[in-house]
């Protein structure tokens, strides 16, 4: 099964100077990082190289990791891909009945978006950044991802972070 998780700020901002959007601002959101711990562990995650340097370079641990490039080279715990066609072959060559996550960026997210089964998005409450500001990214197709392919809504369950005094909803859908 293939799924697609992601968090964004309103108008899907998703990355703000090559951080996450609250991040950005100083802010952890620890229940959304909890969740995709919870949710990815054991399972396999295909990333581009952005998203893989913006985890520090370092694989996600107890999780098959994936990286998408076209020019990065081998890197101890990481499998590379040159495509995302090729990166999901093989994931599903390793799959052995675990979720395969599509954990961003953009082009990734973009070519998982037409054929995932499911999608997870955290919806965040917040305003962090115009989307046509510098060095700002949005996917706004997760906001209303019904309109954009055939995906319904099977679940929306709010949460108020007090620590980082932000709401969010982790909205759930699944191909129809
Ligand atoms: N809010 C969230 O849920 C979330 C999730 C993930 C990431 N992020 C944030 O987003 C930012 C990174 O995402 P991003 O969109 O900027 O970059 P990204 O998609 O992670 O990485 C882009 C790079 O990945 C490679 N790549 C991606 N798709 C490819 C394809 N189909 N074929 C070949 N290569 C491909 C290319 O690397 P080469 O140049 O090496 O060829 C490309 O330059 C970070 O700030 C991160 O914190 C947020």
């Amino acid at each position: 099964m293939l799924a697609i998780i992601a968090a964004v700020g309103n108008y899907g901002v998703y990355s703000i100077g090559n951080k996450l959007p609250w991040e950005h601002h100083g802010v952890i959101l620890r229940e959304d990082m909890r969740r995709f711990k919870q949710m990815t562990t054991g399972n396999i995650v295909i990333m581009g190289r952005g998203t893989f340097e913006s985890l520090g370079k370092k694989p996600l641990p107890h999780r098959i990791n994936i990286v998408v490039s076209r020019r990065a080279r081998t890197k101890d715990g990481v499998l590379i891909e040159s495509n995302f066609a090729s990166a999901l072959s093989l994931a599903k060559y390793l799959a052995e009945g675990r979720t395969i996550f599509a954990i961003g960026g953009i082009s990734v997210w973009r070519e998982a978006f037409p054929i995932a089964d499911e999608l997870y998005i955290t919806e965040v409450n917040k305003e962090y950044a115009r989307p046509d500001a510098d060095g700002v990214r949005s996917f706004p197709v997760f906001l209303d991802p019904e309109r954009h392919s055939r995906f319904k809504e099977t679940s929306r369950e709010g949460f108020f972070d007090k620590k980082a005094d932000t709401y969010y909803d982790f909205v759930k859908y699944v191909r129809t």
